[in-house]
């Protein structure tokens, strides 16, 4: 959420901006602005709504002439989604620009108090006190000034200031957001990610928390913040633009739905040799891991009913207690966490901020770290014990799908593991889960052949105003995942409920022609979940069933998706495609903006 691009060199600077800040869409944003450096003054244009509205608004700006600028998409936070609350935000006297990603936890009070000294504030957000600060610390020297102002501000804040009267200086601060500096020849960049400065460098600063950067197009120069220089480690980006292309699919979202069998292959590579796991990654040797008693699942979203899959799989296979919280709700229910247990942190941008709250609440409580996520150098895996990365590659959809069906391998390669190494699971079993866990890439292609079957079906899902999505164990799981794909792409009111629940309420809800659909893959309760099955058939509802056994599901079924045989524990990974799928098309069929639904971001550093 938020983005963040900033640059200083000889490059036109406001297309590169605009450029720079598309890249950063995926994140999420309500609206857009530019501060532009002349060498004498600085230009500012915000406008709300998408891009190509602040391209309107600056269609009479040069695009060249300028030492210097800085670009931003808002997600709004403090005050509405306006021209005036867009960023950059300046001083009184417009000698100051400032661009924030976070939250500005004290702003009130900085406000009471800047106001009282005779500053005027125009918007309603927590930034704009940054640019007055700056404006009364500021002696000459923008990088003492944000300094000193940096020691003031209480939150979260990746920020980039400028100075009208420092002609070509950028300089920026982080603190629980995420900002990296891409270094060029003759030129330098500021991004919140590295799609912003793909294009013009693959070299680049990962920022740590309480770390100032100050830049020109010759130098960059990264200080705590007493001063001190810290000299970091080049970071050499190692994919390339094409990879951050759409690649000729019509969204992102397709495309990485698509590219699901091969990050699953890649999530597996060197983890099973001849046969055997290869998991150094989650720093458990065989005592540590049968010394556990109790393991935390902590994640936000997607990553969350990852979570719930893995809770599933780990007491399965491994006899160990497993809790599973919403990453926002863990640190502040005072949660009970052992000495000695292990906290798993799941995230695909390792910089959710609720997730990383739960991380430093588990080590506090002294427990084992360890991330699961997709980004490398992400701030929940600098600071977890140990980081097993999914090798989703870049996901940009704001809705998570490769990095969904990543986050539950490693979840299963965790379980299967922990089994082996306690004792719990028989050799002949945990050999038959490594050979099936080894197909599943193959597996998941034959799943995405139904993708055309499911974009005719989900013509009529695009008339839905409410589903129901069913399942009972690993699919209830599912079922989860299911509803939020389709509500956050196509905004059909979708709800999922434990198979068994129906009948404690929700069964009010089924009349004639309401859709559920059933997730059936599980054998074990599959008796059972046909009864619940024919329990909304009796009220009238129309049901797709999401199964493998195409002869006990037909006869209860209005439609079906057929999956592939597959061992029963890893049949999330498959049953969720047709899901994401469905919710892409009814979203498409419904004209939404499936890469970047309304309201929602991509990476939520904000609590
Ligand atoms: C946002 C995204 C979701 C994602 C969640 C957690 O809400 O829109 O797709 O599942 O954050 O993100 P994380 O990066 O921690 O997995």
């Amino acid at each position: 959420m938020c983005g963040i691009v900033g640059y200083t060199g000889p490059r036109p600077v406001l297309p590169l901006l605009i450029g720079g800040l598309r890249k950063l869409e995926y994140r999420g944003y309500d609206s857009a602005g530019v501060a532009l450096q002349t060498g004498v003054e600085l230009v500012v244009a915000k406008a709300v709504g998408r891009l190509s509205c602040l391209e309107e608004r600056v269609a009479g700006i040069p695009g060249d002439g300028f030492l210097a600028g800085m670009g931003h998409t808002r997600w709004a936070t403090h005050g509405r989604p306006s021209d005036i609350n867009a960023h950059p935000h300046g001083d009184c006297r417009g000698r100051f620009a400032v661009a924030h990603n976070g939250i500005i936890e004290n702003y009130r009070s900085l406000r009471e108090r800047l106001r009282g000294s005779g500053h005027h504030f125009s918007s309603e957000t927590d930034t704009e006190v940054i640019p007055h600060l700056i404006e009364e610390a500021y002696r000459g020297d923008l990088a003492s000034a944000v300094r000193s102002v940096a020691g003031l501000l209480r939150g979260s804040f990746a920020l980039v200031a400028m100075a009208a009267s420092e002609p070509g200086l950028l300089v920026a601060v982080r603190k629980d957001s995420p900002l990296i500096v891409g270094l060029g020849d003759g030129e330098n960049f500021l991004a919140s990610d590295i799609p912003a400065i793909l294009e013009y460098t693959k070299s680049c600063y990962i920022l740590d928390d309480g770390e100032l950067v100050v830049a020109d197009q010759r130098c960059v120069e990264v200080q705590d913040l007493t001063g001190r220089v810290r000299h970091k480690p080049v970071f050499q980006v190692p994919w390339d633009v094409a990879v951050a292309e759409r690649g000729g699919y019509p969204h992102f979202m397709l495309k990485e739905i698509h590219e699901q069998p091969q990050a699953v292959r890649e999530t597996l590579r060197d983890r099973i040799k001849e046969g055997e796991l290869a998991l150094d990654e989650f720093g458990l040797d065989g005592d540590a891991a049968r010394a556990l008693r109790r393991l935390h699942l902590v994640g936000c979203g997607t990553a969350y009913h990852a979570c719930l899959v893995g809770k599933y799989l780990i007491e399965k296979l491994a006899r160990l207690a497993v809790e599973v919280d919403l990453a926002s709700e863990f640190r502040y229910r005072d949660p009970m966490v052992e000495t000695g247990s292990l906290l798993v942190a799941v995230s695909q941008s390792g910089e959710t901020a609720d997730t990383l709250a739960a991380l430093r609440e588990g080590k506090r409580q002294g427990a084992r770290t360890v991330a699961i996520s997709n980004v490398m150098g992400s701030s929940i895996t600098r600071e977890a014990g140990s980081v097993f990365y999914t090798r989703a590659g870049l996901e940009q959809a704001v809705a998570s799908t490769k990095a969904y069906v990543t986050q539950l391998v490693a979840l299963m390669l965790l379980a299967v593991d922990l089994g082996a190494k306690r004792g719990t699971v028989p050799e002949a079993e945990r050999a038959e889960l490594i050979e099936a866990i080894q197909k599943l890439p193959e597996l998941a292609e034959e799943v995405l052949k139904l993708a055309p079957a499911i974009d005719n079906l989900a013509r009529q899902v695009a008339q839905w105003e409410d589903a129901f999505f069913i399942g009972r164990g690993l699919d209830y799981a599912v079922a989860l995942e299911g509803q939020l794909k389709l509500k956050e792409i196509s905004y059909i009111h979708a709800e999922a409920y434990a198979a068994g629940e129906l009948k404690h309420g929700t069964l009010a809800l089924i009349v004639e022609r309401i859709p559920v659909i059933a997730l059936a893959t599980q054998p074990p309760v599959l008796d059972k979940m046909i009864s619940n099955i024919t329990e909304v058939r009796a009220r009238g509802g129309r049901i797709i069933a999401v199964c493998s056994n195409e002869e006990e599901l037909a006869p209860y079924a209005d439609d079906l998706i057929l999956l592939p045989a597959c061992h029963p524990l890893l049949m999330p990974v498959l049953a969720v495609m047709p899901l994401q799928l469905l919710a892409y098309y009814a979203a498409v069929h419904l004209g939404c903006d499936v890469d970047k639904p309304r309201n929602l971001a991509k990476s939520v550093t904000v609590e």
